[in-house]
């Protein structure tokens, strides 16, 4: 073959180069570019030729070296731009880098603890929608239609009709309690049931309602137009406000740890009767008094109460069998005594920095 044929048989195999990997690309860059390669011993034979045909064949012979090189270029990026760091012979199935995995929200690690704590004592998760209507978040909850108690939940409504609250309007819920109306309807509903069949069933009802709920707040560092929430309900015969102090005596030292203090307040709520406000010690000056709790040497942590009679009769459950205590906690505030967050938009601004913070909670 002359110098020009192999030239020409080159120029054709250019185009078709492959490489699958970085060490494949430089196999092609030694044979054909390096100072042995290919193309290198054309121009050292290059030298040998002629005067009067240098023209006709350092032509193409310079076309061949650039195009090979503009092809091996293009083969590079193309390698770089698929992040192939594949080495010919490497152990394709050996483990990958590692992935950063994310970390535990600390609202669901905390709302997981209360679970955890009440589940102890027997008490399972119960579900609803958080699209609801009037009657389960506020009417068989002993609320009246224009009773101011509905004032401080004021909420989102998502089909009202004109004029006072119905029955059927439909809201996004400001509690959680309101999927205790529809456990507490399913238990008459049972009972009911066995006793026309005169089957067994569980005759009494302990569930934790854990849930997203919304009221129309302005959103700042204390308050945000949604939070969450970890509500409980214990139904059956006989069921005292000792029994109520007792289990959330218990929350309160296995949550805050075993020093922790009770105290309940008088307080307010339309579906329970008596109602209490319920505070824990605190623990960061010992019920001293400090800039934290205000000097009181106490913080509030959850509502609760006796479940009152108009809300038993209301989901078709006896009142003068039965009796229950509900409380109702929000997950932010246990979240903001655990881990002394300053402003609760932290919460669902999805801040990495923040979030890592939990990574070994
Ligand atoms: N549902 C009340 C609230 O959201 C909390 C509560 C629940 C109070 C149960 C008493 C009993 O504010």
């Amino acid at each position: 073959m002359t110098i020009l044929d192999r030239i020409a048989a080159l120029q054709q195999q250019v185009a078709e180069l492959k490489a699958a990997n970085q060490e494949e690309l430089e196999n092609l860059r030694i044979k054909y570019l390096s100072k042995k390669g290919e193309i290198s011993q054309l121009y050292d034979e290059f030298r040998a030729v002629p005067k009067e045909e240098k023209a006709a064949i350092g032509a193409p012979l310079n076309v061949l070296r650039q195009s090979m090189e503009a092809h091996l270029n293009e083969l590079r990026e193309h390698l770089a731009a698929a992040g192939s760091s594949i080495v010919a012979g490497e152990d394709l199935t050996r483990t990958p880098d590692p992935i950063e995995l994310g970390t535990r929200h600390p609202l669901s690690l905390v709302r997981e603890e209360i679970v955890d704590i009440f589940s102890r004592i027997g008490f399972t998760v119960a579900d609803g929608p958080e699209v609801e209507d009037d009657r389960h978040v506020f009417g068989m909850l002993n609320f009246a239609p224009e009773h101011p108690a509905r004032d401080m939940q004021d909420t989102f409504f998502v089909e009202k009709e004109e004029g006072i609250q119905k029955p059927t309007d439909i809201l996004l819920r400001t509690h959680t309690s309101s999927v205790q109306t529809r456990v507490m309807t399913e238990f008459a509903r049972r009972l009911k049931e066995a006793d026309a069949t005169g089957k067994e069933c569980e005759r009494s009802l302990r569930v934790l309602c854990p849930g997203r709920v919304y009221r129309n707040e302005a959103i700042s560092a204390r308050a945000h137009c949604f939070f969450h929430q970890v509500e409980g309900l214990y139904i059956d015969k006989n069921v005292s406000f000792a029994d109520l102090r007792q289990a959330l005596l218990y929350f309160a030292k296995e949550m805050f740890g075993a020093g922790t203090q009770i105290r309940l307040r008088p307080s307010y709520f339309p579906f329970t009767e008596p109602s209490a406000e319920m505070d824990i010690s605190c623990d960061l000056c010992g019920g001293k008094g400090c800039a934290f709790c205000k000097g009181t040497g106490w913080v509030e942590i959850l509502g609760c109460g006796m479940v009152d009679p108009n809300v038993l009769e209301s989901c078709g459950i006896d009142s003068t069998v039965y009796t229950g205590y509900a409380f109702g906690m929000g997950v932010e505030r246990i979240a903001n005594l655990k881990y002394r967050v300053k402003d609760l938009r932290l919460f669902s601004e999805n801040d990495v920095r923040f979030l890592r913070q939990f990574e070994s909670c």
